[in-house]
């Protein structure tokens, strides 16, 4: 990258070559309820929510000015993307907030094909809720062979009457339960996706989890195949569709090809309350060939390459606390030791190894290159969406052997998980519940690699 860059001069970022595409956060109206119902003021990106699809060869570039049309501060994380620190959109750690009216340069290079995301990293419990999340693509230089690549941009919204987002974003009951689960579920800002596709096609699905709190439950009908990857990373070898659980934030990749018959409906379902509700329907037509055969795992990333030692490596545990039904008896909260009470009077119910909120200090400091081992002790009643930013961990499974690498993992109540991860990107990287009011109310620290 450096390459032709005599040793020792610094270039300066910014101003973005001439015809960087912009990406305006701002105020918009949205149709996003059904047509008979009023639009919806939304915050969004490029005038849309989802915000635009942004794709980029792997080992391309993204560069992407964000102009903040908000009455807000805000940020764009790029939810799974390895990029330098200074790119990765986190307020206080990364980056200054953006003013109402300013501008910021995003510009990085994507060295991991797969299914990514970008949303906001600024108050996000608000701005996500309110709209600002958009798909990010970043495609092999030889794609899987597929009839229709689709992109399904999973949401969940809490509309108040008529279609009105609820502004109760520091609503404490969301905050100490089960985090903010919305009333309306869409699928590319749809509530009836449909795509019409003829039998036998093969389709690939890239599903993402961008809803501030709701974990999907999934399964499909009409449709067999495969699971191709999972956050991004393709799975060593592909696994039959079955149980499908995806974390707020995370993301699946299935490969699967339309087996229902024709003038039927094949679907993407949620799982919810042991029933099936539609998230992407695709009515068949006549018209296509013969099934294909199996499915070829797709090539590994370079992120997948360098596996983490996790025999030889320190171990630095993240205890869990807080929340109802166990209740944080005290945390440390902007330096000072606060009891249960007093920390809920801030809007806090959950503490990572006893520090509450942005820790001043990372929960632990590493040379570029080392691996971590980091047993995730749930002791709370809820699961957690843990998301580490700039890397992919991977389950050290108590079998022995690794799980596959993964940006954003669920950690059941109760249950003790532990994860690898091999750090090799200097910077201040985030780690924190992708629940995002779960974040709000405490549940975040950060590592440092130097
Ligand atoms: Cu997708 Cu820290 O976030
Ligand atoms: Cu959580």
């Amino acid at each position: 990258m450096l390459g032709g860059i005599a040793a020792g001069v610094v270039l300066p970022r910014g101003p973005l070559r001439a015809g960087t595409q912009e990406l305006r956060a701002a105020v918009g109206q949205v149709q996003l309820a059904p047509a008979e119902y009023p639009a919806t003021e939304m915050w969004v990106y490029g005038g849309s929510a989802p915000g635009p699809l942004i794709r980029a060869a792997q080992g391309g570039r993204v560069s992407r000015e964000l102009v903040n049309d908000l009455p807000r501060p805000t940020t764009v994380h790029w939810h799974g993307i390895r990029l330098e620190n200074a790119m990765d959109g986190v307020p206080g750690l990364t980056q200054e907030a953006v003013a109402p009216g300013g501008r910021f340069a995003y510009d990085f290079a994507v060295p991991d094909a797969g299914t990514y995301w970008y949303h906001s990293h600024f108050k996000a419990i608000e701005q996500v809720s309110r709209g600002l999340a958009g798909p990010l693509i970043v495609d092999e230089p030889e794609p899987p062979e597929v009839d229709r690549d689709l992109v399904l941009t999973l949401s969940d919204w809490r509309l108040i009457d008529p279609a009105a987002i609820s502004g109760d974003f520091d609503n404490m009951h969301d905050a100490a339960h089960a985090g903010r689960i919305g009333n309306f579920v869409t699928t590319n800002g749809e509530a009836a996706y449909s795509q019409p596709v003829r039998r036998h096609e093969r389709l690939r699905l890239r599903l993402i989890n961008t809803a501030p709190g709701r974990i999907f439950e999934l399964s499909v009908q009409g449709l067999s195949g495969w699971i191709a990857a999972v956050d991004g990373m393709p799975l060593e070898q592909p696994l039959p569709i079955g149980q499908m659980f995806v974390a707020p934030g995370g993301r699946v990749d299935l490969i699967a090809d339309v087996t229902g018959e024709v003038g039927q409906e094949a679907f993407v379902l949620e799982i919810f309350q042991g029933e099936g509700f539609a998230l992407a329907a695709f009515p068949i037509e006549d018209g296509g060939g013969a099934r294909r055969g199996a499915l070829a795992a797709l090539p590994p990333n370079p992120a997948q390459l360098a596996l983490p030692q996790p025999g030889e490596a320190r171990s630095v545990p993240l205890r869990i606390d807080g929340g109802a039904m166990r209740g944080l008896r005290e945390a440390v909260f902007r330096g000072e030791t606060l009891d249960g009470q007093a920390l809920a009077q801030q809007g806090i119910f959950w503490a990572l190894n006893g520090q509450a909120g942005a820790p001043p200090d990372p929960m632990a400091e590493v040379a570029r290159g080392e691996t971590l081992r980091i047993p995730i002790v749930n002791q709370t009643a809820f699961p957690h969406a843990m998301h580490l930013h700039g890397h992919h961990v991977r389950e050290v499974l108590p079998t022995g052997g690794m799980g596959p690498a993964r940006d954003t993992f669920l950690v059941d109540p109760g249950s003790v998980r532990e994860i690898a991860v091999l750090l090799d990107n200097p910077g201040d990287w985030l780690f924190h519940c992708h629940m995002l009011s779960h974040h709000a109310a405490g549940m975040g620290t950060w590592i440092r690699v130097v």
